[in-house]
C-alpha cells in the first residue's frame, strides 16, 4: 500500500479559484519534485482537466469508478507536466445518486497504490463527491474571495464537525480579492481584512495570499 498525501480544495462558492489552484498546484509540485507521483482528480462537470492535461485523445476512463470499489491506479493517465489526471465522464450524477458513503473514497485512497500527492478539485457545493473528497483529505484549502464565500465556510466545518473529523486539516487561502476595493480602518489591505474575519471565526488561514491577476484589475 502507498497511501498518497491528499489536498482537497473547497468552496461552496464558484469563480473563487477552486480548479485554478488545483491545477497550478499540481504542476507546480511536479516541476520542484520530477520524481514524486501527483495525481490530479476533478469532480467539477466540466472538463476543464481533461483538456488541460490530456496528452493525445487518450483513452476513455472514468473518475466516478476511483469513488466506487475499483482501484483509482488502474484509471490514472498520465498527462502533460507528467501530472496524472483521472479523466472526467458524463456519467456523474448516475453515480451522485448511487453512494452515500461519504468515507468511500479516503479507503479507497488508503488500499490504493498511487502515493505521492492526489490534489482534488470538487464542485461548487457539498454533495456527496465533496463530501467524499473532504472526509479524505489530509489537507483542505478553502479558497474564499469575499465575506458570502467566507461565510459559506461553515458550512465545510460542520461537515467536520458533525462527522467527528478533526478540523486540523482546514485552512482558509484569500484569493482573487478585487484590488479595487479599498477598506477604512485598521485592515486597509483587503486579504488581510479577510484573514482578520477568518481567524474571528475560529478558522486557520494559509499563510500566503492567491493574488488577482493583475489585467483582470483594470
Ligand atoms: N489569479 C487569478 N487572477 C485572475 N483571474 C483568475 C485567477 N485565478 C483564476 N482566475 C479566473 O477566475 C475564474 C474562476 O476561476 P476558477 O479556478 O475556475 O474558479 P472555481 O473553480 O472556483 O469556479 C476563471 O475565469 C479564472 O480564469
Ligand atoms: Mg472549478
Amino acid at each position: 500500500m502507498l497511501t498518497p498525501y491528499i489536498v482537497t480544495i473547497s468552496s461552496e462558492k464558484g469563480g473563487v479559484g477552486k480548479t485554478t489552484l488545483a491545477t497550478n498546484l499540481a504542476i507546480y509540485l511536479k516541476a520542484l519534485h520530477e520524481d514524486l507521483p501527483v495525481t490530479l482528480f476533478s469532480f467539477d462537470n466540466h472538463f476543464s482537466v481533461d483538456r488541460m492535461f490530456r496528452i493525445g485523445k487518450g483513452t476513455q476512463r472514468r473518475r466516478e469508478r476511483a469513488v466506487s470499489r475499483h482501484s483509482p491506479e488502474a484509471l490514472v493517465e498520465t498527462g502533460e507536466y507528467g501530472v496524472q489526471f483521472i479523466a472526467s465522464s458524463e456519467h456523474l450524477h448516475q453515480l451522485r445518486r448511487d453512494i452515500d458513503d461519504p468515507a468511500l473514497l479516503a479507503r479507497t485512497l488508503a488500499e490504493s497504490e498511487l502515493g505521492g500527492i492526489v490534489i482534488i478539485d470538487t464542485r461548487p457545493d457539498l454533495d456527496i463527491f465533496t463530501q467524499n473528497a473532504l472526509y479524505a483529505a489530509d489537507r483542505v484549502i478553502v479558497p474564499v474571495k469575499d465575506a458570502p464565500s467566507l461565510e459559506n465556510c461553515r458550512h465545510i466545518y460542520e461537515f467536520f464537525d458533525s462527522h467527528k473529523l478533526s478540523r486540523r486539516p482546514l485552512r482558509v487561502l484569500p484569493c482573487l480579492v478585487d484590488a479595487r476595493i479599498h477598506f477604512d480602518g485598521p485592515f486597509r489591505d483587503p486579504y488581510q481584512l479577510l484573514k482578520a474575519y477568518a481567524i474571528n471565526r475560529g478558522y486557520r488561514c494559509l499563510e500566503g495570499i492567491l493574488p488577482r491577476a493583475r489585467k483582470w484589475n483594470r
